[in-house]
This record gives C-alpha cells, structure tokens and sequence, in this order.
C-alpha cells in the first residue's frame, strides 16, 4: 500500500514537476534600488477614518498590526487617509470626531463611501493612535471647490500635528493631499465635462497657496505636498504629472513645495468575481504591465528631482472582486505588486482599504454585514487580518531591518515564477519566490518547481541556506495560510504558533509548489 501510493506521487511528480535554475548576484547589482523598509504602506478611507485609529481609545487589533511590521522592519507602514471621501468632508469645529451619512448597502457594494462628512479637531487628533513613529499623509477637500473647507481641514490637521501627544510619539505628517483622483471630477459631477489640466493646475495653485499658509507648509518645513493623486494616466495632454508640469505647477511659489507625485492603480474594476479572474491577478505579465504603464510617468517626474509613489491602489475597483481580492492567491499578487514596484523607480506602494472592504488587508472594526454580498451575518466578525496581510509580513522579512536594503528583480526563465535578491551593505542576505500558478480547491494536481541556485561569481558566497513558507491550501482560501508556520489570523492581530524553518546546502536548491512563497536566507 505504502509503496503503491508512493508509486503515484512520483508519477503524480513527473508530470508536474519542473526544475529551474536561477542566477543569483552574490554582491549588488549596480544601480540596484534602496528597498525602503515601509514600501507597502496603507491607504484608508477617511469616513470611517476613527474606526482605525480609535475614537476615544486606541484600537489596539489596528495598532498590533502595524506594530508587527514595525517590529521587523523598524519602521511601521505610512499611512494615508483620505481617498474617495476626502472630497465629500466638512470641516466644523462642533463636530467630535465625524458625522458621516452612508448611502444604501448593496450586494456589490456591501460598505460604501459616505456621500457627507463633517469632521473636527478631535477627528484629526486620533492620529496619535498610531504606532510611534509613524508617517502620515492626509487629504483635503478639493472636489467640492469650497477653499473654506480646505483652510479648515489643512489648519486642523496641522494643529493635530503639532500637538504634544503626536510630536512626542514622533508622528510626522509628511505630506497634504489636496484632492483625490482630480483626473475624474469631469465625470464623477465635481466639475465641468470640460475640466482639463490647465484648469486643474491654476485651480490647485489657488487651493494650495491657502494650505500651505493654513498648514505652515514652506520650504524649510517637514510637510510638504503630495501632488497629483489621478486615478489614471493618459501620458500627455490629459491628467498626466507631464500634463501639469507643462502647465506650470512646478513653478508655482506652492508647487516648489510639492516634492512627490502620486498616481492610482487599479488592475481592473470586476464587481462578481470568478476563479479565472483570480488566475488573471495572479500572472506574472499583467503585474508588470500594471505598473510598467506608468513608466513615462515615472521618468517625468524623477527628471524634475521629485519622488514618485503609488498612493492608492490594490487588486480590482468595487473594493474587490469577491473571491478574489480577499483570496489568498491576492496575498501572492500583492507581495509580486509591491516588491515590483521599486524597480521601476516606484517608492512607496500604498494598499487601499476601507471598513468591509473586500481588498482589505486589515478589517479593524467588527462587521455585522457579509463584505461579500451585503447580507447580514449570522454573528457579528471581530476585528481580523485577510489574507493580503500575509504579504506585508513576508515583504518586510525580506526587506530587513536596516533601512537600506537593496533589491532586484531576478532573471527567472518560467512564466509562473518570479523572484528577487535582497542585499545588505553590498551582500547578498535573502532570495523570496513567488509561484504564481493558482491552486485552486477544484484543482486536482499541485504543480511543483525544482529551483537551482547558480551563482554569478564563484568566490566568497554563503554555503548553507534557511528556507521559510508562506503556506496556502488553496488560491481561492479566504483564511488558513501560515508563514513558517505562524498565524496572524489572532484576536489580537499578534502572530501565533511555533516559526518552522528548515535548512538546507545551496547546491540542494529547494522546490516551490503552485501558489506558494519562498524566503531563503543564505548563511
Ligand atoms: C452633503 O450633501 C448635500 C446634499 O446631499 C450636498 O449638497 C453637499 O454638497 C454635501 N456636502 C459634501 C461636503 O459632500
Ligand atoms: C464650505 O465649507 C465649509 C466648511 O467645511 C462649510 O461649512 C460650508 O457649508 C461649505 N460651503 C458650501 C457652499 O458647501
Ligand atoms: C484661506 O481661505 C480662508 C477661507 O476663505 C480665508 O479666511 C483665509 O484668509 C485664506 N488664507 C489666505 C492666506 O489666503
Ligand atoms: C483647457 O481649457 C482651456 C479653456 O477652455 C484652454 O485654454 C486650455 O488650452 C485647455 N488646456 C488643455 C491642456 O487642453
Ligand atoms: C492589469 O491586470 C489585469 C489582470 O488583473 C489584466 O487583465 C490587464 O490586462 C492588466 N493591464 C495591463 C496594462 O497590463
Ligand atoms: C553549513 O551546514 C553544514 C552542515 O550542517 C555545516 O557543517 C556548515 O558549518 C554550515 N556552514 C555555514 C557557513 O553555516
């Protein structure tokens, strides 16, 4: 019996398995991008912005996973609030915390952005919840073209930023956003169908030479602006950063102040998901054609001496495709996203997220409504991490704690796969792979991929090598996935378990199934 069932797993094997060898650099590639340890950073939606932080209290599930990532890398992610809402907020100075008015939940849309929110001081000072240390940028509202609400916000939140509880937990606002996704007004109702860039940029001169009077933002401040936030690109005279360049904003006395650009992404925008849609997510082409349509804009913006991020994104609009972007194989879509990302001259990546949202990687608050579908659930869900969170946690490991690991892109010869060096002080100290291929519950056989490590230069190179997984059943589980064994999915949000490793020589390489990543660390 024994041997018969052996029998069929190597038969099972031979089909399904293949071996690959991939050519590592045991010292850094020239050119070889800075790694910063908060590449994958958060986005929250501004409406129900005090269900992260805590209203009156800190939210302890919130602060516990952000502190995780700052324990591992020794900066917590940054983080910015704002989004869809920032255009839809008042400011009045009577209001604690938020007054906020939802419209309807519906099936596709089980938690929806407020269409009206009213905020005052308190609402901004529940920053102080974050971890130490923490980077905030926050956006006001340009959507409704009220410079009063503006001024208002910008002078709050620079309050809040002064105050003593944030500047002794060194919580920083690094940046004002002033508008979200300003590129869309011209249909979304906020402007005219007319709206252009030239329109845009004298209207964001006007907004930002009040802010930053209202923030103190100036030359020698820490603050600074945030500039763009478009939800897309059309690379020339539409809302592009070439766009507003040419029209001058960089030369205004405000926009000498603007010192990063950011620009959206979504892969997509699917409101039923499928499990074909879950295998279009994860492949290794369409990740890199996402991000590589922004190239021009990127170089744009570098060529002006100006930092470039994602400020907002994640895997498909309608906060997620059900079945997908709360699915396990988004947490390998997302750790291929964002490690992407900096190779191309992206430096931050922040992950969009709002209460009940599919595409979370954090749900802070207890839900009472299906994030799916919208129907009532039998008991109220307690705060709790998805599966993407996983990917924050595996990215920071292989980024480390020194803040200036470099990383890049290896070269590897398989469609599915898709791997990156990690180097400190010039040496190489991790690989992580990423097996793309979506094992799905119907699936009936797991592929598995045999990797050799090759090494470009023979001399002075490790012998041994640590291999750590981050373990998934399925691509379309919605929970169960362990990194070295552990789990994150706590009541507290902290790790939980006994860390399993195993080591191995480097000439014996190590395999990679389907839906599945790898972190070696060479000793
Ligand atoms: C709030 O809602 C009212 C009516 O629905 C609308 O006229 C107003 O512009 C909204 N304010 C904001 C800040 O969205
Ligand atoms: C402009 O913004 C202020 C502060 O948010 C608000 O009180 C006022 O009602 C707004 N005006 C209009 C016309 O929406
Ligand atoms: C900014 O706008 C507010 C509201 O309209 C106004 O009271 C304030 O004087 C303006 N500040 C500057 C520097 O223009
Ligand atoms: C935007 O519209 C204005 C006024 O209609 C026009 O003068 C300007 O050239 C337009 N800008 C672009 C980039 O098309
Ligand atoms: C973005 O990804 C989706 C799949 O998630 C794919 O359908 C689409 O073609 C990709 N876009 C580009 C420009 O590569
Ligand atoms: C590699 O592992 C072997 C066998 O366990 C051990 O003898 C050797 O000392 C290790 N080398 C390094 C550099 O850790």
């Amino acid at each position: 019996m024994h041997i018969c069932y052996k029998l069929k797993h190597l038969l099972a094997l031979a089909h399904l398995a293949s071996a690959l060898t991939v050519t590592i650099p045991a010292v850094v590639p020239s050119g070889a991008p800075v790694i910063s340890p908060s590449l994958l950073s958060l986005s929250l939606e501004q409406d129900r912005w005090p269900d992260w932080s805590g209203a009156t209290s800190r939210n302890d599930f919130f602060f516990n996973t952000l502190d995780n990532l700052n324990q591992i890398t020794g900066q917590p992610p940054h983080i910015r609030i704002g989004a869809n809402s920032e255009d839809h907020t008042d400011f009045n100075p009577n209001v604690q915390f938020a007054q906020a008015i939802f419209p309807a939940a519906s099936a596709t849309v089980p938690y929806p952005e407020a269409t009206n929110i009213t905020v005052g001081n308190s609402y901004y000072l529940t920053a102080r919840f974050l971890p130490p240390g923490t980077h905030v940028t926050w956006g006001v509202n340009f959507g409704q073209n009220n410079i009063t609400a503006a001024f208002l916000e910008a002078r709050s939140i620079s309050d809040a930023f002064n105050s003593p509880a944030l500047k002794s937990a060194g919580i920083v606002l690094d940046f004002i956003e002033i508008g979200n996704e300003p590129d869309l007004y011209r249909n979304n109702g906020l402007r005219s169908s007319s709206y252009n860039s030239t329109q845009y940029t004298q209207e964001w001169i006007r907004f930002a030479e009040n802010v930053s009077v209202a923030a103190g933002i100036s030359a020698t401040s820490h603050t600074k602006f945030i500039g763009a936030s478009f939800a897309g690109s059309s690379h020339g005279a539409g809302f592009s950063p070439q766009a507003i360049f040419s029209a001058g904003i960089l030369d205004s006395a405000p926009g000498k102040l603007m010192s990063t650009i950011s620009q959206h992404r979504y892969s997509g925008s699917f409101c039923s998901g499928s499990e074909g849609l879950l295998q279009d997510l994860m492949t290794k082409a369409t990740i890199r054609g996402n991000l590589s349509t922004f190239s021009p804009d990127i170089a744009a913006t570098r060529q002006r001496g100006l930092d470039y991020v994602l400020g907002e994104t994640n895997s498909y609009a309608c906060h997620g495709a059900p079945g997908v972007s709360n699915s396990a194989g988004a947490a390998l879509w997302t750790l291929d996203y964002v490690l992407f990302a900096p190779q191309i001259g992206i430096s931050r990546v922040f992950f969009h997220e709002g209460v009940g949202f599919k595409y979370n990687l954090i749900q802070p608050a207890t839900l009472t409504r299906s994030t799916l579908d919208g129907s009532s659930l039998p008991a109220p869900l307690p705060p709790h991490v998805q599966p993407q969170y996983y990917a924050a946690i595996v990215a920071a490991e292989a980024i480390g704690s020194t803040g200036s690991s470099q990383a890049v892109e290896l070269s590897v010869d398989d469609p599915t796969v898709s791997g990156y060096a990690f180097f400190e002080g010039g040496k190489l100290v991790r690989a992580l792979f990423i097996n793309l291929k979506a094992f799905l519950a119907s699936s009936a056989t797991r592929g598995v991929v045999h990797v050799s490590l090759g090494f470009a230069e023979t001399s002075t190179r490790a012998s041994n090598i640590t291999i750590k997984r981050l373990a998934i059943e399925h691509a379309d589980d919605t929970s169960g996935l362990t990194w070295g064994g552990q789990t994150y999915e706590t009541s507290n949000g902290r790790k939980s378990g006994t860390l399993m490793t195993s080591t191995g020589s480097i000439q014996s390489g190590f395999d990679i199934h389907d839906t599945e990543a790898v972190l070696v660390t060479f000793h």
